[in-house]
């Protein structure tokens, strides 16, 4: 695992999105592991700018995103998909055919098998961009006893679901459940880069940095277990995860 510790959050997207740019700039077929929530939403503004300058195509790239709530279609403007869409597939000049966000209705079982497909096909992302929750988690793989390895639906945890009702008009709307990526199908791309701001991720990113251990109780640690994990965070985090150099 290799730290980068910046100035600021901006600063962590634009290194972020700088370095996906110069993997499709070198791969122009890249595969992508995609991330939703508030942290990517500037690493994609600077994607799509460096698209709309001419600076990099995704006409060639393929993706894959992490999740989905169940009960919301593609169409839901809760959804991932349209998440997606509305941050960076409308925005950069992709074949939306070369997107998968998994489905959050019709059948489960069908569903997490598509999402395990989609992850393999054509061979694994080069890279998995990841955010990380208050508990840890990554993806919806929630901070328990247990992890689950491949694609599966998950019980939001209280901390998630009290963490994405700001996107939503109350806690009551936030979908309890969701389909998510394993840690296998997390931890199988050839790259990650996991960005993350805010003291509320500090104890997170403290049992990240400080030690070596990995734990179920806080899923970001098996990201120990890659050759190739990147963890971008500002000063401002670094410090409160107790970071001496910070
Ligand atoms: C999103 C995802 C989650 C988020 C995490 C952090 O697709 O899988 O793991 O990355 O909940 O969310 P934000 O960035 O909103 O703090």
């Amino acid at each position: 695992m290799n730290l980068i510790v910046t100035e600021s959050y901006a600063e962590s997207c634009l290194y972020a999105a700088h370095q996906i740019a110069a993997l499709i700039q070198q791969t122009p077929t890249a595969k992508l592991g995609l991330a939703t929530g508030g942290t990517p939403v500037p690493i994609y503004r600077e994607l799509a700018r460096l698209c709309r300058a001419g600076e990099v195509s995704f006409a060639k790239v393929r993706t894959v995103n992490l999740d989905e709530y169940c009960g919301l279609t593609g169409q839901n403007d809760q959804s991932y998909r349209h998440f997606m869409e509305k941050h960076l597939f409308s925005k950069i000049d992709i074949d939306t055919a070369n997107t998968y966000v998994a489905c959050g209705v019709g059948d489960e079982q069908t569903n997490c098998r598509a999402l395990d497909e989609a992850v393999l096909a054509g061979g694994v992302p080069d890279l998995q961009l990841l955010g990380v929750g208050t508990n840890g988690h990554i993806g919806f793989n929630e901070a328990s006893e247990t992890l689950t390895a491949h694609a599966h639906i998950e019980q939001l945890s209280a901390t998630t679901i009290a963490a994405n009702a700001r996107f939503f008009a109350g806690s009551d709307e936030v979908p309890t459940r969701a389909i998510t990526m394993g840690m296998q199908n997390i931890l199988c791309a050839r790259r990650i880069l996991l960005v993350a701001t805010g003291k509320a991720k500090a104890e997170a990113i403290r049992g990240l940095i400080q030690n070596d251990d990995v734990t179920t109780r806080n899923p970001c640690t098996f990201l120990k277990l890659h050759p190739f994990a990147d963890v971008v965070i500002d000063r401002t985090l670094a410090a409160a995860a107790g970071w001496p150099d910070a």
